[in-house]
């Protein structure tokens, strides 16, 4: 077990209630309780070993054992735990899963590739913090032609209206004279809303089509499209260490 006394959220998204943040919304919401007095404080400590940690009047269970798990994403399916507008959803891919696992990051509707779910909320957490700068790095396909200015300005940093991209490493893969678009493949260390996309339109290359390759060092290798497969020992070990966590 890590050391105690800790963070209310942090303990909440070690037991899989979600990101570190949603879980300081499940606290600010007053839902959960520590030996029966409501906490709505955002700084409150406790230990899990010897406090009653509950959420909606459910008692917390600290699982040692995570579930990790890499899904090759197919086009047409929200990534989200739930849709309001019952779109099909990464979880319906995951029914026989019965670990409460939720996405690490997102990936648009029609992106395709690979992504990590868990029920780890605090690798999850680390995952998605650009403190981290965990790489993504995704194959692209844009229209036109794409030239060496371009391509300078994907690497250097692209202004978008949430500021300056970060550096990213980009490399012309082959212009497809028949399609009249060019593959690229990009890696990025951040994790902006739509940022491949918005990075080549903000370039003059609106994306035909996005697959992201790799997670990290997470590969799909041969998954087939809409599978999924667990990850190793290994690639667990990797995971956690390269965001500062003890494996
Ligand atoms: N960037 C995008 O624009 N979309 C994705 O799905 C992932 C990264």
């Amino acid at each position: 077990m890590s050391e105690r006394p800790q963070r209310l959220q942090k303990i909440l998204a070690q037991a899989g209630y979600g990101s570190r943040r949603a879980c300081e919304q499940l606290i600010l919401q007053g839902r959960v309780r520590i030996n029966g007095q409501v906490v709505t404080q955002l700084g409150v400590q406790a230990d899990p070993q010897c406090d009653v940690i509950e959420v909606d009047g459910k008692r917390v269970q600290l699982s040692e054992e995570h579930t990790y798990i890499l899904l090759h994403k197919p086009a047409g399916v929200v990534t989200t735990r739930r849709d309001a507008h019952a779109a099909r959803t990464v979880m319906d891919l995951l029914q026989s899963v019965s670990a409460a696992v939720f996405p690490v990051g997102r990936l648009d509707a029609d992106t395709t590739g690979a992504l990590l779910l868990t029920d780890d909320g605090e690798l999850a957490y680390r995952l998605t913090h650009p403190r981290y700068g965990v790489p993504k790095t995704y194959l692209v396909e844009v229209r036109g032609e794409v030239g060496e200015e371009a391509l300078r300005r994907l690497r250097e940093g692209v202004l978008l209206e949430d500021g300056m991209t970060a550096p990213a490493q980009v490399q012309k893969v082959r212009y497809l004279a028949g399609r009249r678009t060019t593959l690229l493949r990009l890696t990025i260390h951040e994790g902006r809303k739509r940022q491949v996309k918005r990075m080549c339109m903000a370039v003059g290359h609106p994306v035909v089509r996005l697959h992201r390759e790799r997670f990290g060092h997470l590969t799909l290798h041969q998954l087939p499209v809409g599978a999924w497969r667990y990850l190793t020992d290994e690639e667990i070990v990797a995971l956690r260490r390269a965001v500062g966590l003890a494996s």
